[in-house]
């Protein structure tokens, strides 16, 4: 196990009825507050609407800036911060999923910052301030209600890019899985696959002796594999809503990095595809995840064929484990399909024509590599968006 540094500072605040928290909990950290949505889905459900009293009762004053689309975009941003600016703001909410709280993040960063808010993106400017930010989350996917990540598409280019620094976690989480009822099935099945794959990016490791982690990561992925068919099954069993949410948390607030280096290269060579494509971010990963790991298993077919046994129940084949190896990528792959999500480039209607192009972008024409478990060229790269034709 490596060394490590652990701290969450994230409050979580979960459970029903949550929501009516919201306003005494931002009042810590401000009195001028943004809210900030996406596309409608907050105002539908009657949440906005609850949050809007919440704030009111405890005497906050707030300007609202909605519009956040998934794989969310540079320009309303650049709107936020100006806004922020104008109004100042001191303190964002964020309600909503990954694309909303991801937005909110970029604000927070970029209103106190004298320069483009691009520059932290692009690894140009690092992150020494940002305004506090409160989350009430509504679908369980991302993880970025408690991670220390931002990622956002700049249309120019469609370059979808992340940035990270602990300052930008965000003060608190209400998570009521109530809220998360009115999430389409596909929705629900693409934040499964962006929990395990946050999961599996931590899982697939060159570090020895985390078998602590290891067995929290094989937990986590064994409680999504089960619950995510009941909520399909019955949107409104909040039992099985609790369990997902919760675990879609842990997945990404680095509690499971803990002692060990995680992969990563399944995220950055899928950033491309929903950059391009605009598709869901969890469905980007259901197509390449499956492909990543028929390309690298032989690196240590022994982790792979543990993966299976452990997380999938597959019997151990002594005298062959790559077949165990193989069999435990099979039945990920089969999971992904039963829910609803493409696993192949095809099944998403993506051809192969910019394959080269994104593997180029990928890797900033072969200047960097991707991935620590196995470190993909872009070479490597293009020959896994191959196999997920
Ligand atoms: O925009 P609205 O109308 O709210 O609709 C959203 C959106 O269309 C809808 N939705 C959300 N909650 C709902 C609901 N519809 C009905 N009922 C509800 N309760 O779902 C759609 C998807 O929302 P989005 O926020 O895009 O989903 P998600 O949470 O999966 O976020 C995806 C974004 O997060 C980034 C992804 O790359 C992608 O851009 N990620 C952020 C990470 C981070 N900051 O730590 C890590 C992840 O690996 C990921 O890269
Ligand atoms: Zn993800």
């Amino acid at each position: 196990m490596d060394n490590f540094r652990f701290a969450m500072p994230t409050k979580i605040i979960f459970g029903k009825d949550t929501e009516g928290e919201v306003g005494e909990e931002m009042r810590r950290w401000g009195s001028r507050v943004l809210l900030h949505y996406g596309g409608g889905s907050v105002v539908r459900s009657g949440l906005k609407g609850k949050v809007e009293q919440s704030l009111a009762q405890a005497g906050l004053d707030f300007v609202e800036l909605g519009g956040v689309k998934p794989n969310p975009r540079l320009s309303l941003v650049k709107e936020g911060i100006e806004l922020c600016r104008r109004e100042n703001i001191d303190c964002i909410l964020a309600v909503g999923g990954g694309s909303v709280i991801d937005s909110a993040k970029a604000i927070g960063i970029g209103t106190p910052y004298d320069g483009d808010v691009w520059d932290f993106y692009e690894g140009k400017a690092e992150v020494t301030e940002t305004l506090p930010l409160g989350v009430i989350l509504t679908i369980p996917a991302a993880g970025s209600e408690a991670s220390n990540s931002s990622v956002i598409t700049k249309e120019e280019g469609w370059l979808k890019r992340p940035v990270g620094n602990d300052l930008m976690r965000p003060k608190f989480a209400v998570m009521n899985p109530e809220w998360t009822y009115s999430l389409p099935p596909y929705q629900t099945a693409c934040g499964a696959a962006d929990i395990m794959a946050h999961v599996m990016e931590r899982y697939f490791t060159n570090t020895k002796d985390v078998d602590f982690t290891d067995r929290l990561c094989e937990g986590l992925l064994r409680t999504i594999i089960k619950q995510v068919p009941l909520a399909l099954e019955n949107p409104e069993d909040y039992a099985s809503r609790a369990e997902i949410m919760w675990a879609s948390t842990i997945a990404h607030n680095d509690l499971l990095s803990t002692g060990r280096q995680g992969d990563w290269a399944s995220h950055q060579i899928e950033h491309e595809l929903s950059g391009i494509y605009d598709i869901a971010h969890g469905a980007g990963l259901s197509i390449i995840f499956p492909a990543w790991m028929k390309y690298v298993y032989t690196h240590d077919t022994a982790r792979f064929a543990r993966f299976a046994v452990r997380v999938w129940g597959v019997e151990y084949d002594f005298d062959h484990p790559e077949r165990t190896a193989l069999e435990g990528i099979e039945r990920l792959e089969q999971f992904f399909a039963s829910i609803g999500l493409p696993v192949s480039l095809a099944d998403a209607g993506i051809d192969s024509n910019r394959l080269d192009e994104m593997a180029a972008k990928c890797t900033d024409d072969g200047r960097r590599t991707q991935g620590s478990f196995v470190t993909l060229s872009q070479e490597d790269i293009l020959a896994i968006y191959q196999l997920a034709l």
